[in-house]
């Protein structure tokens, strides 16, 4: 069947599927990867356009539109600037492809015959005075989850739609929506796996709604913090979710002492001090990056630059940067805060006890970056109250 697939022709099929497997495999973003494999399956049959929608309960959602000859920004989106959306029926050619779960060629798709389920829509053809002579329909079917969407060539080069190429682009469709339904259960595992990080940060110190707030102020500043350090935005990230642990050792400390109206005497400020090990020992031993970094910020966050700090009186860049980050977070929303053991400070105050503590317990660039954000460090206390 392959007989008239010269091998100049085999050839430029192989280097495309390499191409794409090696461009596509090592995409992490979800929409990048939509993109690309349009991208791809577009290039298979040298056509200037094409669609990619995906399932979504009874609706189909067309995720990217491209287009070499026209912009495709105005009619990827709905008049609110939402994706494009359509019934997952019969009565259209992707929805219909979606259903029926076979590869469908329209030749010519103004003068369909009467006897097909489904209708063209004209409509960006009309907006865009780009002309669809043919469409070539490929469902995205996953082996256990079915049909998770299709995808759309527009205007394929006639002499390329051949069986060859045909069965790539069913097998490209396949491997797509695997990948697609895995990057979604990553995404979903990952979610779940942050959020139970998050609660247990909160559940540590849940006494009331405060510490929810506080755990929330400190996550958000030391995103920001690490930003304006010049922290790439997976380490801003990192930031965001492990600080969510630092005091997550209080869960070891009774509430007397957590509570306590007044100051602490020895005895009790030693136990308190512990909440620095125990929330470390909690998150050891993990090898995720995340509870890696909470792990420091939690041993940590109490150390001072000048060596005065607790438990290990690290000194300076001894101390790791994510823990002099969260310090700087943390003193600052415990001052401008009121605690079971005092009032809440007057912001002077506390944003002069930040710039007296500069090079003593603080890291100076620490301190400098905020000052340098302290709109957004205040904008985020009104915000979480
Ligand atoms: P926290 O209340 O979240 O306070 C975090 C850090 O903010 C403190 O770490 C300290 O560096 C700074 N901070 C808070 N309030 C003040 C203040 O009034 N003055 C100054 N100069 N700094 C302040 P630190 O001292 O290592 O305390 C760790 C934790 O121990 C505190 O977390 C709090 O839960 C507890 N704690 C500390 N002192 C007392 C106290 O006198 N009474 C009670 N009941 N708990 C205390
Ligand atoms: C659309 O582009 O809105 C739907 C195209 C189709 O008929 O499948
Ligand atoms: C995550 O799911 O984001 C944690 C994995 C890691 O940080 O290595
Ligand atoms: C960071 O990811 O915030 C910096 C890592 C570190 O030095 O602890
Ligand atoms: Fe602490």
């Amino acid at each position: 069947m392959f007989e008239e697939i010269s091998s100049k022709e085999a050839k430029q099929t192989l280097m495309f599927i390499f191409d794409a497997a090696v461009d596509i495999e090592m995409e992490k973003d979800q929409t990048i990867f939509v993109e690309k494999v349009l991208k791809h399956a577009r290039r298979i049959f040298e056509a200037p356009a094409g669609s990619i929608a995906f399932v979504d309960g009874d609706f189909l959602d067309f995720l990217s539109f491209q287009n070499d000859e026209i912009d495709t920004s105005s009619i990827s989106r709905d008049q609110n600037g939402d994706d494009l959306r359509i019934p997952l029926n019969h009565s259209s050619i992707a929805g219909h492809v979606a259903m029926a779960g076979e590869l469908l060629q329209v030749d010519d798709p103004y003068h369909l015959s009467e006897s097909v389920p489904y209708k063209f829509d004209g409509s960006i053809d009309k907006l865009s005075g780009f002309k669809t002579e043919s469409i070539l329909a490929i469902p995205l079917r996953h082996p256990t989850e079915g049909i998770i969407g299709a995808l759309e060539i527009i205007n394929p080069k006639e002499e390329l739609v051949h069986e060859l190429n045909l069965g790539i682009a069913k097998s490209f469709a396949v491997m797509s929506a695997v990948s697609i339904i895995n990057m979604r259960l990553q995404e979903s595992l990952r979610k779940a796996y942050l959020e139970t990080l998050a609660r247990l940060g909160y559940a540590a110190e849940y006494k009331d709604e405060d510490t929810f707030k506080h755990i929330q102020r400190i996550r958000y500043s030391s995103k920001i913090l690490g930003r304006e350090l010049g922290l790439s935005i997976e380490e801003q990230e990192g930031l965001f979710h492990a600080s969510a642990m630092h005091d997550v050792g209080k869960v070891g400390i009774p509430d007397a002492i957590l509570g306590k109206n007044g100051k602490l005497d020895a005895d009790e400020w030693v136990k308190m001090k512990s909440h620095s090990n125990k929330g470390a020992s909690i998150l050891r031993g993990s090898d995720t990056e995340i509870l890696k970094l909470s792990e420091e910020i939690a041993l940590h966050h109490h150390e001072k630059w000048n060596g005065n700090g607790y438990p290990d009186g690290l000194k300076g860049e001894e101390i790791p940067l994510a823990a002099r980050i969260v310090a700087v977070a943390d003193v600052f929303d415990a001052l401008v805060n009121e605690r079971p053991y005092k009032k809440a400070w007057p912001l002077q105050d506390a944003l002069s006890l930040i710039k007296n503590e500069k090079g003593a317990h603080f890291d100076p660039q620490v301190v400098d970056a905020f000052f340098n954000c302290l709109d957004e460090i205040l904008e985020i206390q009104e915000e979480h109250q």
